[in-house]
């Protein structure tokens, strides 16, 4: 299977997918990483990785529309059949996403439908939730609304704060964001409405 990334930040989930990768769990190969930010982590990692990647500045674009062109251009040209959204901070248009539909994954940090958006681990700190967790899912055109693949929960301790909520959920992102893209490499993902079907290894 054919995999772009696209990240905005730091790249550990990036880093938890090649690594599962290069010892051979995962059926699949990164053509290319994709990053809004310049000063992106991840970029770095790709670098060290000897992966193709490339910084794209959304600002050089007039609108919306030309940059997603610009990524579609370079996806077609990769033969890209996979998007993996990790940790990229911005919203895909119905366009991109008609374009690759059912194609496009994200990873959210939170137990979805539950602290949808920015700072979800936050979110449920400051709600005082027992569990919480993270949640891969296929990207459709609302935000972090489209059919779940996989979740892990995590029990909030009393004394939490927002970061160390993130760290031990983060631990639980590495481990599900991997086997959510080893099933779909394994062509093991059917999509039925709203629900995920995981097909049976022989
Ligand atoms: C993760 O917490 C992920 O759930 C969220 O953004 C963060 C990205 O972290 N979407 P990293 O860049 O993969 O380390």
């Amino acid at each position: 299977l054919k995999i772009a990334v696209f990240a905005s930040g730091r790249g550990s989930n990036f880093q938890s997918i090649i690594d599962n990768i290069k010892n051979g769990k995962i059926p699949a190969e990164v053509k290319l990483l994709i990053s809004d930010n310049q000063d992106a982590g991840v970029l770095k990692r790709a670098e060290s990785e000897n992966i193709e990647h490339l910084f794209i500045d959304p600002a050089h674009f007039e609108t919306k529309a030309d940059y997603e062109e610009e990524l579609i251009g370079l996806l077609k040209n990769a033969g890209v059949e996979l998007v993996v959204l990790a940790g990229y901070m911005r919203i895909l248009s119905p366009l991109f996403v008609r374009h690759f539909k059912n194609k496009i994954i994200n990873i959210h940090p939170s137990l979805l439908p539950a602290f949808k958006g920015l700072n979800a681990q936050k979110q449920a700190v400051k709600y005082g939730v027992k569990y919480s967790g993270c949640t891969v899912h296929f990207v459709d055109q609302g935000m972090d609304t489209g059919p779940i693949i996989k979740q892990a929960v995590v029990e909030i301790k009393e004394e939490d704060n927002a970061d160390d909520l993130a760290a031990r959920i983060l631990k639980k992102e590495h481990k599900i964001y991997p086997e959510a893209v080893k099933l779909i490499a394994e062509g093991r993902i059917k999509i039925e409405g709203r629900k995920v079907k995981i097909i049976k290894e022989e």
